[in-house]
């Protein structure tokens, strides 16, 4: 089984508490685990759980990016902890996991344009790598939604227009997968319209998804307490972020 989950948020614990759910209390065996983005790429956080606290996963972990990475030092990141830690999957490419070919595409637009990241936001030249790849996908792995299915918006903020990124219809039409999974929204979902069934995950300290060899996706909510960060790297995440967002942010 794979285990799919999302936004950690630099909470990496919860992947193992979920991972430890499903084995020891559902008794289902997990070979790996994939991550749907806002996994939390950061220096601090890397640091304080691999190297200060010796933590791994139980299980091998792949991810995508979200929209709540350090993308100032994400390639320094990866070269640091990718393929030993966890292993990266890369936007606008095609990546075996399990049994699936899964087309990956990291990334998203946060609703308030000053605090996005410009490497966060998926970009037309992303969608046309996508259309230009000569493999075929069987899933769709998304950080956020494609636009259209129903994914309700979060109370107060409807201003921002209907979820979902750009172009994501193209994406669907191309590669016609038998199953979309995205994380970034907070909230479970699904539905399914014209031949691919879609999941929408909660955050990680909700719940997870278990997918098996044959497209079945089984949902369980688990509620995780959240683990409090030292003061200190609170405090040292915040002044990251703004450092990196610069003073007209
Ligand atoms: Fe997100």
């Amino acid at each position: 089984m794979i285990l799919v989950i999302a936004d950690t948020h630099c909470y990496y614990g919860i992947v193992n508490r979920q991972i430890e759910h499903a084995e020891k209390t559902l008794g289902i065996p997990v070979d790996c685990v994939l991550h749907l983005g806002d996994f939390g790429l950061y220096r601090e956080h890397l640091h304080n759980f691999f190297v200060r606290q010796g933590g791994r996963f139980l299980r091998p972990l792949y991810f995508i990016e979200g929209n709540h990475e350090d993308f100032n030092e994400f390639s320094a990141l990866l070269a640091r902890y990718n393929s030993t830690f966890f292993t990266h999957l890369p936007r606008a490419t095609v990546q075996t996991v399990g049994p699936y070919r899964m087309l990956c595409m990291g990334g998203a637009a946060y609703m308030d344009a000053l605090n996005t990241q410009p490497g966060a936001v998926i970009k037309d030249h992303h969608i046309d790598a996508c259309l230009a790849l000569p493999q075929d996908a069987d899933i769709i792995i998304s950080h956020d939604c494609p636009v259209g299915i129903g994914v309700p918006n979060t109370p107060g903020l409807e201003y921002f227009g209907a979820p979902g990124f750009p172009r994501s219809r193209e994406l669907l039409e191309h590669f016609k997968p038998r199953l979309w999974l995205f994380g970034h929204h907070h909230k479970w979902f699904s539905t399914e319209d014209g031949g691919t069934v879609f999941h929408g995950l909660p955050g990680s300290w909700k719940g997870y998804c278990l997918l098996d060899d044959n497209y079945k996706v089984i949902t369980v909510e688990n509620s995780v307490p959240w683990q409090r960060t030292r003061f200190v790297d609170r405090l040292l995440h915040k002044l990251r972020i703004v450092r990196s967002q610069g003073p007209s942010s």
